[in-house]
């Protein structure tokens, strides 16, 4: 069954129907099919700060609510498995802190920090055991600077997503990003999380929408790169102050950029401004209401305040606003679909073409 079709020439394409925002299974078949598909934004490495350290975790928490858990092993390497015990499904590991071992306290079944089944009590006579199985599912991890993805399912390279990201943003020391709890925070938003990316995913509303922003920007030549599995939108500045400092090979050497924001698929946002780096991830809650954490890694502090990574609060509360108004527009009996502005919403336009293929 594919319901959703996006045509690939964006001359032509409509947007995605407004019943797909408002459909419950459909709802249910993205959390399957795009989700559990998908690489996530498990947090910072300092989750893990030091060997035989565990942070048990649930991704998603009314959506996904997967159990996890990050360890750091006596090597140092970092490991993202299933908290759930192989035996008969106990939350495995109860708190954060430091352990050798992964035990079980149900029936005091044994796991290495990497996961692998070591002992078990009262199975002498077990056949066939222990099976490869017995080990706690372990997930395909990714570190991006401070941060760590995993994969919960899927073919996609997350490491060649990195390097092509690196490609714009690579010259910044990543590694000394600094996670500012203070300039954090959640927003909920009433409306469904695929309008929030969809937003998101064009500067076209800037003008109309975002008065203080625009006057940062110069929107005449912000555009959007397509790549495979992401998309990142440039801003350029119309003056010479609160402008990276770009190296002379960079791609984009010599020009005035006051912004990289790149979209991963399907909710990952990473936006980078000279004063360090604002990373969204956005968490479905139900069909009406998305949950959106904004992070703050600082790098320069002396520019936080200044040119388009001002005023974020401001800014996500202007977006705020024409979301839930989509959202309720969405409802109506009135309106089933649009089409694109081949100019300015080359993002939206991928987003809903991955959108119709993981869902077919
Ligand atoms: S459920 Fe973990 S040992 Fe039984
Ligand atoms: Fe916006």
């Amino acid at each position: 069954m594919n319901r959703y079709h996006i045509n690939p020439e964006i001359t032509q394409a409509e947007t995605l129907p407004a019943s797909f925002y408002r459909d419950q299974a459909t709802f249910d078949l993205i959390r399957e099919k795009v989700f559990y598909q998908s690489w996530q934004w498990l947090g910072d490495e300092n989750l893990v700060q030091l060997p035989k350290h565990t942070h048990p975790f649930v991704l998603m928490d009314g959506f996904l609510t997967e159990p996890m858990v990050l360890t750091k092993d006596e090597k140092g390497d970092i490991h993202c498995l299933s908290n759930v015990c192989t035996h008969r499904g106990n939350l495995v590991s109860q708190n954060p802190g430091s352990q050798r071992k992964l035990v079980c306290m149900y029936h005091g079944r044994k796991f290495g920090l990497d996961g692998k089944f070591e002992s078990m009590p009262e199975f002498k006579e077990a056949k066939d055991f222990p099976r490869a199985c017995e080990d706690l599912h372990r997930f395909e991890t990714a570190q991006w600077g401070p941060m760590l993805f995993a994969q919960l399912g899927g073919e996609v390279d997350f490491r060649q997503v990195i390097e092509e990201m690196n490609q714009y943003v690579g010259f910044l020391p990543l590694d000394e990003f600094v996670f500012n709890a203070v300039q954090s925070k959640d927003y909920l938003v009433n409306a469904h999380w695929a309008l929030y990316c969809d937003n998101y995913l064009e500067g076209f509303h800037i003008p109309f929408v975002h008065s203080d922003l625009n006057e940062a920007l110069d929107y005449g030549s912000y555009e959007t790169v397509l790549h495979d599995y992401f998309n990142v939108q440039v801003g350029y500045s119309e003056g010479a102050e609160d402008i990276f400092d770009l190296p002379k090979d960079h791609i984009h050497a010599g020009k005035r950029v006051a912004a990289y924001y790149f979209w991963v698929f399907p909710n990952m946002m990473f936006n980078f401004y000279p004063w360090g780096l604002s990373v969204n991830v956005v968490r479905p809650i139900s069909l009406n209401q998305t949950k959106v954490s904004f992070l703050s890694y600082i790098y320069d502090e002396s520019k936080l305040h200044k040119g388009a990574g001002a005023l974020l609060d401001k800014v996500e509360r202007e977006d705020e606003f024409v979301v839930e108004g989509v959202h309720k527009g969405l409802q109506s009996k009135y309106y089933q679909s649009g089409r694109f502005s081949p100019s300015r919403e080359q993002g939206v336009h991928q987003f809903h073409q991955m959108l119709a293929k993981y869902l077919s």
